[in-house]
């Protein structure tokens, strides 16, 4: 009998997306291929430092009046403005009119952490809705924060392997108003489906009928198309319709900083005098979470977003991933159809951003990790960095077999 006072604790499940990578890293067949986490790949399979942010690093070695004080508790200044204004663009009315702030966070996640704490305990919010599917960590991190219920609205057609608009309208139609609705800002994660403009349209004309909250979660702006103004479209699009809102971005992604943590929390309100009562809040659930933000990740976005130059050099890496991955996207789906792979695959080419929700299902999956050493999330989704010229034709080829020998 133990006598540890941990006896009583169950082992939780692992995490999905964690444990492919660990299980990738150990296969030591050669022609292995990681399609599983969310993060870039070279043509050459390997990670990228962005050539701007190796810059703006030496940069940053070399000043000796920077120093390693803490930050305020909701962040960098000229962090945070950058990344409001980078998302809500140089026009926009909220921040002209002094309505939108924002708070450096711990990345993405942190960012969703700490709203979810302020909606659930500081606004006493009960429902909240994502789409059904959605990044698998949603639902974890609010529950975390407090929400005892957690909600999703219909998105995903598996069929026409695009988006069910008639469920989500019809879903968010039937939510209670109050309630907080989570929304991809763009490159939806899973699918890589994204509403069209007149689909936004649609959505922000229900979420205002029916008083529900608009929650962003920005983690691919610039990212997925290479234009960081056509992927805040439908961010601008709800500012310009007069909603009030929140959005969670992180610069995991489109710097390439996925380690150092770095998001902002964009609060868009309308009537400005409400706005240091919120911070004073979030300032509380920041100090009890974290204390302070860290600091490297901050500046490197602050000078990339500041400086005209840096920011023309950023803008060009992020022009660099988005078409390597609409490269890869086109010779997937080429190669599937010069190989007679069963089944419509213009889907590949039809979604955008980091990942294709390829239609695979579970024992089809499974049959590629096993037979072929191709590693993706059971969902069928995968990340099209980590295709290149090199795997493609043995990627295809394996998926080829795999649809072919395993039932759909
Ligand atoms: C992903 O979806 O693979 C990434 O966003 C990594 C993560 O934390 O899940």
């Amino acid at each position: 009998m133990s006598t540890s006072k941990f006896s009583t604790v169950e082992a939780g499940p692992p995490i999905e997306v964690f444990a492919l990578t660990q299980a990738f890293t150990s296969d030591t067949f050669e022609k292995k291929v990681n399609l599983g986490v969310g993060a870039y790949r070279t043509e050459q399979s390997t990670p990228w430092v962005l050539p701007i942010v190796r810059k703006l690093e030496a940069v940053m070695a070399a000043d000796t009046t920077l120093n390693k004080e803490y930050l305020p508790v909701l962040g960098l200044p000229a962090f945070a403005q950058a990344a409001t204004k980078m998302l809500l663009g140089p026009e926009s009315k909220a921040i002209l009119e002094g309505r939108a702030v924002g708070v450096q966070s711990l990345s993405g996640t942190g960012a969703l952490r700490v709203v979810g704490e302020f909606f659930a305990k500081t606004l006493g919010a009960t429902m909240i809705y994502s789409s059904d599917p959605t990044w698998e960590n949603h639902r974890l991190v609010f529950l975390n924060a407090g929400f005892t219920t957690y909600s999703s609205y219909a998105y995903w057609d598996p069929v026409k392997k695009a988006l069910n608009i008639e469920g989500m309208l019809a879903d968010l139609n039937a939510a209670p108003p109050n309630s907080i609705i989570i929304l991809h800002a763009c490159a939806h994660n899973p699918t890589g489906v994204d509403p069209t403009q007149d689909e936004w349209k649609q959505i922000a004309k229900v979420m205002k009928e029916k008083k529900l909250f608009p929650l962003f979660d920005s983690a691919y702006q610039g990212f997925a198309s290479g234009d960081l103004d056509a992927d805040a479209w439908a961010v601008r699009y709800f500012e310009q319709e007069g909603f009030e809102f929140l959005c969670c971005q992180s610069f995991a992604k489109n710097f390439g900083l996925y380690n150092e943590r770095i998001g902002n929390i964009t609060i868009v309100t309308n009537d400005k005098d409400t706005l240091p009562k919120v911070l004073s809040q979030i300032t509380l659930i920041i100090r009890g979470m974290y204390s302070n933000p860290p600091q490297h990740g901050g500046r490197i976005v602050a000078m990339a977003l500041n400086d005209p130059e840096y920011f023309a050099e950023w803008k060009g890496c992020i022009q660099t991933m988005a078409g390597r991955i609409k490269k890869m996207r086109a010779g997937l789906k080429e190669r599937l159809e010069k190989l007679g792979t069963p089944g419509d695959w213009g889907h590949v080419t039809r979604q955008i951003g980091m990942f294709s929700y390829t239609g695979l299902n579970v024992p089809q999956v499974e049959y590629l990790r096993t037979n072929y050493h191709i590693y993706m999330l059971k969902s069928g989704r995968i990340n099209i960095c980590g295709l290149t010229e090199a795997n493609l034709d043995y990627v295809a080829a394996s998926i080829d077999d795999a649809v072919r020998k395993v039932p759909a």
